[in-house]
């Protein structure tokens, strides 16, 4: 059964298409080894020491070159070999080393969610992850669009947690703490999550998180979480209570270390860590409780007071009457 789960643009017109091909079975593709070579060495290296270190030859080094010249990267290329000046800001299955084979990166998708859902159903592993560089039909929740422009950073991780349906909520609040974790690091910014799952940034929505949930009897045979974050394109056109890092920092932010640390912290606590306590961690990164919201859900909206969260994920709401009403799927607006 498939039900979407609660709780939840760089203007870079590279000539890469999208293909989510992986045909080069388990080799690392050597543009990524090409780059790494470069990078670590910062400075001009030939293309013969390039080529014997990778056992191809240097006329193949040199082809790889012209292609990733053209798919944006700046290189000097003279008789002493050649030079990385400047990468783009680029999310090409190559720059994420040891996941490479598990990004399908495309220039436009629908949604993300929709190609996500095909390679889950398709048998996917963990993890495969979905990145688009624009989307013509971005969802949010509750049947809003989401406002995909390029600039920004949007895609659908396929996750197949070994826990059953009920815990599935377990997934969208790790990954919110983790994703506030991560910006705060980064930026030195004060990303605080809104029940559910959104990150704000004084007040302004940075980020927000869809997931869809499909079972296969008593267990989760996929979540797919998609994830929207605002990081150089302006939401704000239609959004006015949106923001986007660059907004916030006043300049124009690579994407390419956010979603690689996001999902190397996201993994490592999905995979490695108790998440028996996760819904008392989120606690101290929301600005939620202890404040009167507006709770908007499919079938209408109401009022209350935020008093907490329970075990489960759902919103504690004190009514006018006193009594508590227990909200789990729907929006909060503060
Ligand atoms: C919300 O706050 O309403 C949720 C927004 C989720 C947007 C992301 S962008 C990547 C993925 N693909 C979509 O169509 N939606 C999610």
């Amino acid at each position: 059964m498939t039900f979407a789960a609660a709780v939840n643009p760089t203007i870079f017109f590279a000539l890469w298409d999208g293909s989510d091909e992986k045909t080069n079975n388990g080799v690392p593709e050597l543009k990524g080894q090409i780059l790494q070579i470069l990078r670590t060495e910062q400075k001009t290296v030939s293309d013969k020491r390039i080529g014997s270190e990778l056992g191809i030859p240097a006329a193949s080094v040199l082809n790889h070159i012209q292609e990733l010249q053209e798919a944006g990267y700046q290189m000097s290329v003279t008789s002493g070999g050649v030079r990385l000046d400047k990468s783009p800001d680029a999310l090409f299955p190559w720059e994420f080393s040891k996941r490479e084979f598990k990004i399908h990166y495309y220039q436009e998708l629908s949604s993300t969610m929709d190609k996500a859902k095909a390679l889950a159903f398709s048998g996917c592993p963990d993890f495969t992850t979905v990145i688009a560089e624009r989307q013509t039909k971005g969802r949010g929740r509750l049947q809003r669009v989401w406002q995909s422009a390029r600039g920004g950073l949007y895609f659908t991780i396929v996750l197949r947690p070994n826990f059953p349906p009920a815990l599935s909520f377990r997934v969208n609040f790790t990954a919110s703490i983790i994703l506030a974790r991560v910006l705060r690091d980064m930026f030195k910014i004060d990303a605080m999550v809104k029940w559910p799952n959104d990150i704000l940034v004084d007040e302004l929505k940075l980020s927000g998180m869809l997931s869809e949930l499909e079972t296969d009897g008593e267990m989760i045979s996929f979540v797919n979480l998609g994830i929207g974050i605002n990081v150089n394109n302006d939401p704000t056109i239609v959004e006015p209570g949106a923001t986007s890092l660059k907004k916030i920092l006043g300049r124009n932010i690579a994407r390419r270390e956010i979603l690689a640390r996001f999902l190397d912290e996201f993994e490592d606590k999905i995979h490695h860590q108790n998440l028996d306590h996760i819904i008392s961690e989120w606690k101290e990164y929301t600005i939620t409780l202890n404040r009167r919201v507006k709770i908007v859900t499919i079938n209408g909206h109401f009022e209350g007071f935020a008093r907490d969260i329970d075990e489960n994920g759902a919103l504690v709401l004190e009514m006018a009457d006193g009594i508590r009403k227990k909200v789990i799927y729907g929006d909060c607006f503060h």
